[in-house]
This record gives C-alpha cells, structure tokens and sequence, in this order.
C-alpha cells in the first residue's frame, strides 16, 4: 500500500459516507470498505475526544484490560490491526513488555494522528511502535511473524471480518494471541434499554456536533454495533478461523466484550 497522506477536505466538506437507507443493511454494503474509510478519514481530528467523552473515560480501561489479558511475554511482537489514532498500539507500549508493536490501519488520516501521537512520547515507548498502512484482508506480513494480534473497535468496521480473522491466524506465531475488543449488547434488561437510548437517540447528536461530522459516522456507530456479530457468533468465528481456547468477557456489564483465542 502506498504511504498515507493526509486527506485536507474538512468534515463540513464532506460527502455524507452513508445515507439513512443504507444503515439498514450495512453489513451487506458492498462498499462498506470504502465508505467506513472515508468516515474514519471525516471524523479522525475529533476522534480522540469523542470516545473518551462519550465512554466516560471507559475506553481506556477497556485496551488496558486488552493488553494485560494479551499475556504478553518479555520480547514479543505485537500487531495493533485497525490501530486507528493509536491508542491500542500505545497501551501495548505502555503496559507491557513486548518489544516491537506495529500498529496497522488503512485510513490516512487516522495513521496521521497515530504518528503524531508516538512523536510525543518517551524515547523508551517511542522506539518500541511502528506504524504502517494496511488492509486487515489482505495483511503485508510474513506467517507467523507476531505474538499478539489485537484489534479494538475494528472488526464490525471491516468489509469482511471472517477474511480479516483469517489473516490474522496466519500471521499469528502457534501459541500466538488473537485479542479483540468490541461493542456489544449488555445482557441486564434495564440496561441494555439505557445502551439504547443512549447509543441510539444522545450519542449520535453530541458526536457528530463535536466532529461537525457530515459523513454519518455517528448513526453507523449505533446500527453497525447493534446489527454486528453476537457474542456467541464470535465465537464461531474464531473457531471457524482455527483458534482454540476462545474465551470472552463483558466489560462494564456487556457495553464491550473483550476475546481471547489461541493459535494452535
Ligand atoms: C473505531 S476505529 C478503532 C480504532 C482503534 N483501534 C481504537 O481502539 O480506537 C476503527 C478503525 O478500523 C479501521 N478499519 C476499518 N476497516 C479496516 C480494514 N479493512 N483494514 C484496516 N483498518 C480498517 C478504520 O480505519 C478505523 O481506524
């Protein structure tokens, strides 16, 4: 893939990504892939603060627990696919031993700020992450060149996760991790009504109010998460995709799920 390069339209530029019909079936989108990179590539400045604002800060523990869950062994290799601004691959760094992480994504402006964001770190975490453009499908690595893969927040993103997870299987030492991090639906009825509403009918405004987003970036959020993958279905899919040992945890009562599965 070439070098990114940052996209200089500004969010009030921008070509809505998705129109309303479309979110009915988003999955199915034959564009899909397009279309989430030009909403990543729309909303990417303000997505920083629209995560912590809008998880309450949750979200910093999630990747945390992510990474200590990762069990990763002094000197290991860790891939960040989907790394989005990063901050995944800078927990890796962070709360960690693992030697080198290479955080991966295919929108420029989402890298753009990742790189920005490890300019500014310690010399020690510096050293330790690496960026790159790529396709979760199709990935530019070696089999068995990584310890850890992880992904947050990335796998209902991508046009075809069942490929993606495959990939990520190949690229996998035996032994080798596969962690993912994604929203889910929490089980306790009340709850879950809250998730909804706050999803569905708040979230959506404050967001595309903060990003001044015109790409649809935060009425896909809700209706990607709610028409994804169930728990159970990832689980199948790891299998499906040759991982053993799969095992999985709500967090904050089931808002986000947190998997595990071994390469054998
Ligand atoms: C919700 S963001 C998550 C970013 C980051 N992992 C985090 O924890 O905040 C989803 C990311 O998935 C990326 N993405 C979606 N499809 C992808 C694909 N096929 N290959 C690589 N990255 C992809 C988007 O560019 C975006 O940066």
């Amino acid at each position: 893939m070439p070098e990114p390069t940052l996209q200089t339209q500004t969010p009030d530029q921008q070509e809505p990504a998705w129109v309303d019909r479309e979110l009915d079936s988003l999955h199915e989108n034959s564009d899909k892939h397009e279309k989430v990179r030009a909403m990543f590539n729309a909303i990417a400045r303000s997505y920083d603060i629209n995560n912590r604002l809008h998880s309450l800060w949750r979200d910093e523990a999630w990747r945390k627990r992510a990474v200590l869950e990762a069990r990763v062994q002094p000197g290991e290799a860790v891939l960040d696919c989907a790394c989005g601004t990063g901050d995944l691959t800078q927990a890796f760094a962070r709360f960690s031993k693992a030697d080198h992480i290479v955080g991966s994504d295919y929108t420029p402006n989402m890298l753009e700020i990742a790189r920005h964001k490890r300019e500014k770190l310690h010399e020690q975490l510096k050293a330790r992450i690496e960026y790159q453009q790529a396709d979760a499908q199709q990935l530019p690595f070696e089999d068995e060149s990584f310890d850890v893969v992880a992904i947050a927040f990335g796998i209902r993103n991508v046009q075809d996760p069942d490929k993606a997870m495959r990939e990520f299987h190949r690229v996998l030492r035996p032994g080798g991790r596969l962690m993912i991090l994604e929203f889910g639906q929490p089980s306790f009825p009340p709850m879950r009504w809250f998730n909804n509403f706050y999803c569905g009918s708040i979230m959506p405004r404050t967001a595309t109010w903060i990003a001044r987003d015109t790409s649809g970036a935060y009425k896909y959020l809700p209706r990607s998460v709610t028409s994804f993958k169930t728990r159970d279905e990832m689980h199948q899919s790891y299998t499906e995709a040759g991982f053993q040992e799969v095992w999985s945890k709500p967090l904050t009562l089931g808002i986000c799920n947190l998997f595990r599965g071994i390469r054998p």
